[in-house]
């Protein structure tokens, strides 16, 4: 596997920062819960959530498309129940948004459980790979249609733990 950087450490740990700021602001006195879709946001939701000021509750649910390499296949989504979503203000926390399903089919799940609110942030937005429209509140960073890998993003599970984000040749 080659792969080229495209988005440094530095440049993430700043737009992360960034975010957390803007985020501590947006829910100061709010009951925040942090949503992370696994496995791709761990490592994103890990250091944003360090630089939220507010006290959040934290919770992950599995969305996985079943992908043979870069391509896409069926999507299965595991959210627990115990869960009550209706007591906070919610912010779904992806790794990144290329087609558009997995993302549109989480906040519609969510959206079902009437949140006090809901906010949706991208840590990368591949708009080229768009299949249907979708566009999440908030994308740290914009890649074109090449398929990334590292800061949680995997390709065949494999590159996730990488600090910066790089292009797969
Ligand atoms: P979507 O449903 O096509 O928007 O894709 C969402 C999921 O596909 C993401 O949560 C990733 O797990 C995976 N994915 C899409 N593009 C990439 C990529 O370039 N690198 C790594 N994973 C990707
Ligand atoms: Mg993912």
């Amino acid at each position: 596997m080659k792969i080229e950087e495209l988005i440094s450490e530095a440049e993430i740990k700043e737009r992360v920062k960034d975010c957390g700021k803007r985020i501590s602001k947006m829910y100061e006195g709010k009951p925040l819960l942090l949503i992370g879709t696994l496995k791709g946001s761990f490592m994103f939701l890990a250091d944003l959530s360090r630089e939220i000021t507010v006290p959040a509750r934290i919770d992950f649910i599995t969305a996985k498309s079943y992908r043979d390499g870069k391509n896409r296949s069926e999507l299965e989504i595991k959210i627990d129940d115990s869960i009550s979503f209706s007591d906070y203000d919610v912010i779904i926390v992806e790794d990144i948004v290329d087609t558009g399903h997995t993302l549109n089919a989480v906040t519609k799940l969510i959206r079902e459980k009437n949140p006090r609110s809901l906010y949706v942030i991208a840590l990368v937005n591949k708009p080229s790979g768009r299949e249907i429209e979708y566009t999440p509140d908030e994308c740290l960073f914009e890649v074109g249609d090449e398929f990334v890998v590292g800061y949680g993003l995997d390709m065949d599970e494999f590159g996730r733990n990488l600090p910066f984000i790089g292009a797969v040749h």
